[in-house]
């Protein structure tokens, strides 16, 4: 028996290769690094559903724009709800009201439903009406001019596809890996993307975004980062955006991430102040951690910048883990048809520690 499938290797995928021991992320044959800041969202999409469609065109910006616009007109029927339910929860509604195909209209739709609904409730949720999305836009910069009151600046909008293009896959994650147990039932695409949300949602995996910035705000200055620190692992308290199941190294998407905060910086579009006090206190959590966990590496995982990112973009944190799960959506969608095809459904044993009955004398 493994624990947490530790090590259990149960899929094979030409999907994308987590090396955790080098550090290194490789999605569809391309190295992490030659696909952010270089390939859109989109371009990604592309390059990841390439196989598991017969009808994938090779520009998926229209027929993505055009989902966009039909998932707008259930989020305007969908109001009252995005109104009223936390914003993941909310996006999640909204999904279940999509079809449960397997087709790539299905597919679209599915990608489009986070990335629409998710600024429309924060919208509102600040008692605003949601902005419609504009069919000349490509996916993220869409997002933002749905999110805020005017068009997007090129450079916000070039951060937020960076961070769409770099979390897209990651090899067999714990919300991949519902999605793909789901897949081998032959159910459709919706139940996989909405079996792999619930395990999105989870602070093991994808909600660790908003308490980076929590815990960034119970620091409060550099000064008491060490401090801060200190009592909260003497606590047993874990910090988030360190560790990781997988890497032994540093995440190389904290490393890319990183670069598109900076990229960001240099436009002028952030407050360099939260910047330099995420920096530092990284390095002072890197240390005790070391001091803590000598015989565990625990290096920066991909929450760490991206939590900044995202708050410099004007997102609210209470929207984080739905703007991961916008990006990942378009990963599920790959591993299910994979998996789909693949044909053998998933289906592991236990190992019973429970009582036995009394066998009669
Ligand atoms: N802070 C302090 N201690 C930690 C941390 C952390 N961030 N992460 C792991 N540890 C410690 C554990 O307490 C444990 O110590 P012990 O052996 O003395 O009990 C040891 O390291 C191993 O921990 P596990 O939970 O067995 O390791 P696992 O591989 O399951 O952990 C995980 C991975 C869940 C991400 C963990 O590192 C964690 O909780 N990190 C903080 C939350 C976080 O950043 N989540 C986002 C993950 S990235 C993503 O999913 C997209």
């Amino acid at each position: 028996m493994s624990n947490g499938l530790e090590d259990v290797v149960a899929a094979e995928t030409i999907l994308s290769d987590v090396d955790g021991l080098a550090g290194r992320l490789i999605i569809r044959g391309q190295p992490l690094d030659a696909l952010t800041g270089y390939a859109s969202y989109e371009q990604v999409l592309a390059l990841l559903w390439d196989g598991f469609f017969a009808d994938l065109p090779e520009d998926l910006t229209t027929p993505l724009a055009n989902a966009r616009a039909a998932v707008y007109r259930v989020v305007e029927r969908e109001q009252s709800l995005l109104a009223e339910l936390p914003v993941y929860d909310g996006v999640r509604a909204v999904m279940a009201r999509l079809p449960d195909d397997t087709d790539l209209e299905t597919a679209l739709l599915l990608t489009a439903a986070p990335a629409v609904a998710l600024p429309a409730a924060i919208r509102l949720q600040a008692g605003k009406r949601p902005r419609a999305p504009q069919l000349g836009l490509g996916h993220a910069a869409d997002m933002l001019s749905m999110l805020g009151d005017v068009a997007a600046d090129p450079a916000p909008a070039a951060a937020l596809d960076s961070y769409l293009v770099t979390v897209v896959d990651h090899g067999l994650n714990a919300s991949t890996f519902a999605a793909r147990v789901v897949a081998s039932t032959l159910a459709g695409l919706n139940s996989s993307a909405l079996a792999a949300l619930g395990a999105l949602k989870g602070p093991r995996h994808g909600g660790a975004l908003g308490p980076v910035l929590d815990m960034l705000d119970a620091i409060g200055t550099a000064d008491k980062a060490a401090a801060w620190i200190e009592n909260e692992l003497a606590n047993g308290r874990r910090l988030m955006g360190f560790g990781h199941r997988i890497y032994r190294v540093r995440d190389p998407r904290a490393d890319v991430l990183k670069a598109a905060l900076e990229r960001l910086t240099r436009s002028g579009a952030v407050d360099t102040t939260r910047v330099e006090l995420a920096q530092q206190v990284e390095a002072v959590a890197l240390a005790a951690l070391k001091r803590h966990k000598p015989d565990r590496v625990l290096a920066t995982n991909v929450e760490f910048y991206p939590a900044l990112l995202l708050e410099t973009l004007g997102f609210p944190r209470s929207a984080f883990t739905a703007i991961f799960a916008a990006s990942r959506i378009g990963g599920w969608i790959a591993h299910a048809r994979e998996e789909a095809a693949n044909g053998r459904l998933i289906r592991p044993k236990s190992l019973y520690v429970g009582p036995v009955p009394r066998v009669a004398a």
